[in-house]
């Protein structure tokens, strides 16, 4: 049995552990996957203990994933450029760094929402270490633009100086405030933490075009002021549990070399939650 791990503080709620068991359950491989809390001075320690143990690999949690990539021995290009770490593999000596973060939103918006990205125009609210994560792969798929709108505009800026290595012409990423968001878009990403405290990010309704996708990558039992709100002005809206469950499939690929169906996982968290 080949023993892997969620670390994180707080960890308690993870639902990580019931995702991995039933990829392992689905795909056959012999794993173990279970909660592992850190305190918040001791994550590099934490870690040191599970490769002594033996471990295969963790996943990384708030608030833990800057010190992850500064942790890794080596970063896969796409951990790199978000700054972040949310899965770890230990191979040998080396603690290699991936974040599957952005891969997963995007499979969920892709396969499981049926939202194609190339040529569309991506509004993401927020410029923090949820959002850099997501901005690589959204690139990727070739999207018409990325708006990427902020309360602190300087950092949304920064951020587009981040990936203009990466953009295929001049101005497929721009950034605004919240009060200059101007125009409509395909799908609209709420990346920042406002959710957390029930706010809604001051998105103006004209920003979602017809039959818009609204995504929030927060999820509970309610929908959030975000996703009320994209209802009410016609969107179609999801939370971010598919994200979880994606972004999950994607680190277990990198560990076992198989990429588990998530569909059936999908549901049946919809179902319980
Ligand atoms: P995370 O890792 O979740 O991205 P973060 O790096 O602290 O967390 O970033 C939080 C993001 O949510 C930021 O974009 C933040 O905006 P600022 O850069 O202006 O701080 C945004 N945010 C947090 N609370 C918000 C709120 N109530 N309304 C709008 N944006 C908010």
């Amino acid at each position: 049995t080949d023993k892997y791990c969620v670390i994180g503080n707080p960890i308690a709620h993870s639902k990580s552990p019931d995702i991995h068991a039933a990829f392992a359950a689905a795909t056959g491989q012999d794993i173990a996957y279970k909660r592992q809390l850190a305190p918040l001075d001791g994550f590099a320690d934490t870690v040191r203990d599970l490769v002594a143990q033996g471990y295969r690999g963790a996943n990384v949690t708030v608030p833990f994933k800057l010190e992850a990539a500064a942790l890794a021995t080596r970063l896969e290009e796409r951990a790199r450029l978000a700054g972040a770490v949310n899965t770890l593999r230990f191979d040998g000596g080396e603690i290699v760094g991936d974040n599957t973060d952005g891969p997963g939103l995007v499979a969920d918006i892709v396969r499981n929402a049926g939202v194609p990205l190339a040529g569309k125009r991506i509004l993401l609210l927020g410029a923090g270490g949820a959002a850099r994560g997501v901005i690589l792969p959204f690139l990727r798929e070739k999207p018409e633009a990325i708006v990427i709108a902020n309360r602190t505009r300087a950092t949304a800026d920064a951020l587009v100086a981040h990936f203009a290595d990466h953009v295929a012409y001049p101005g497929q990423i721009a950034a605004c405030g919240f009060t200059d968001i101007r125009g409509s878009f395909d799908v609209v990403v709420n990346a920042t933490s406002a959710s957390l405290s029930a706010d809604l990010p001051p998105v103006p309704a004209s920003a979602f075009r017809q039959g818009a996708l609204a995504l929030d990558m927060m999820y509970g039992k309610k929908p959030t002021p975000f996703m009320a709100f994209a209802a009410k002005h016609g969107a179609t809206v999801r939370d971010g549990l598919g994200m979880l469950v994606e972004q999950a499939a994607e680190a277990f690929a990198i560990w076992r070399g198989v990429r588990p169906d998530t569909a059936s996982v999908l549901a049946r968290m919809r179902a319980a939650s």
